[in-house]
């Protein structure tokens, strides 16, 4: 009886919670299972509404009901949130994207999100920076703490003799930190044993702690070169030399900021994905770019980001690293046979729509 239930307990079958969200969400969501149908089709896969789709029926950015459906999974695949930006004001987006994927780091306990900004050598030449800048390669690991910080401490708005005020607090303790510099230690050992602590410790006491507990996490990874570096100094190196940085670790609001700044190297957000983790090691896996909703529903939005971040989950959840790189040198092999969506076409390529990427990706694999 024993045997046969540690059997069951080998051979159960995996769930994924799919949240595909809102604008370009559910396109691009639709051809990544498609590739992961093509690589293994063993996965139960179980639909959640979340941000605006979840608002039409549930009147919530984040029903009861989606997070359970993530808590009974094994990994989220999470495809975007958020309406157009002239529509904030309805109830539908007013704060879609904060209180559903906020809320859902949160009830996850998501600490750490992890964001890979690569260079493409068949995309070189979409890159904003001048070849000189990039020839040696770009390979960044971000690491971002994320549930601390400005993003949760006590927001209030109120009037003070007459004036408006607004304050937001920045709070960290230094197990949170000691979660997020870890994880940097970690994921630089993996790599080329470089990390760069990014802080704004000339003002911040946040920042001083940080820094602080990242010297003192340090000995118990010898092997790793560790740097601190000023976030306005980092702001100006990724685009100046970029290809000094390998791992990067660094509190949630400037990750947020920095990382959006380094997705860009490669020359387009569609092509970037991410993970996020908690202490456990549960993972939610989602494109680094927002819903993009005025290119929706028109089969031309990039679904590489998602299929990239499908990668991710079988690599970090299913201990399946040789199907990940499977999808990403399928990637990499379609690019280089030049088929591109519009995002990152060029003249002479073959300009194909979402679909068709797709199509061009499987036969790949
Ligand atoms: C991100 C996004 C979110 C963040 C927003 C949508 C709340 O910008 O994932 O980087 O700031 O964390
Ligand atoms: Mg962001």
């Amino acid at each position: 009886m024993k045997n046969s239930l540690t059997f069951l307990t080998i051979m159960k079958t995996k769930t994924i919670a799919v949240l595909a969200g809102d604008g370009i969400g559910p396109e691009v969501m639709a051809q990544t299972l498609r590739v992961l149908k093509a690589i293994d089709d063993s996965f139960i896969i179980k639909n959640g509404l979340i941000g605006g789709a979840a608002y039409d029926v549930f009147n919530n950015h984040f029903p009861d009901e989606t997070a359970q459906l993530c808590q009974d999974s094994d990994a989220v695949l999470f495809g975007s949130v958020g309406g157009p930006i002239d529509d904030a004001h309805l109830p539908k987006w007013h704060k879609c994207e904060a209180n559903s994927l906020l809320a859902l780091r949160q009830a996850l306990g998501l600490n750490v999100n992890v964001r890979p900004s690569k260079l493409y050598k068949s995309l070189i030449a979409i890159s904003p920076l001048k070849p000189e800048l990039i020839e040696q390669g770009v390979d960044i690991m971000i690491i971002r703490e994320l549930l601390g910080d400005i993003y949760f401490g006590e927001h209030k708005q109120f009037v003070d003799n007459g004036l408006r005020v607004a304050t937001d607090v920045a709070r960290y303790d230094e197990k949170q930190i000691e979660i997020a510099i870890h994880k940097g230690f970690q994921t630089a050992m993996s790599r080329n044993k470089k990390l760069t602590s990014v802080d704004k410790a000339n003002v911040l006491d946040t920042s001083k702690l940080w820094r602080t507990i990242a010297n003192e996490v340090a000995p118990q990874y010898p092997e790793v070169t560790l740097e601190h570096m000023l976030v306005d100094n980092c702001a100006m190196q990724l685009i100046l030399n970029p290809a000094q940085f390998d791992t990067i670790v660094t509190a949630n609001l400037f990750g947020d900021i920095i990382s959006d700044a380094a997705s860009a190297l490669p020359g387009s957000l569609g092509l970037m994905p991410s993970a996020s983790f908690s202490a456990e090691g549960f993972g939610l896996y989602e494109p680094s770019g927002g819903s993009a909703p005025d290119i929706a529903n028109q089969n031309i939005a990039n679904p590489t980001a998602q299929i990239l971040s499908l990668a991710l989950m079988l690599r970090y959840s299913f201990d399946m690293g040789q199907q990940a790189t499977q999808i990403e040198d399928a990637i990499i092999h379609t690019l280089e046979a030049g088929y591109r969506t519009g995002d990152i076409y060029q003249k002479g390529n073959t300009k194909v729509g979402t679909i068709e990427f797709t199509d061009e990706v499987l036969k790949r694999l």
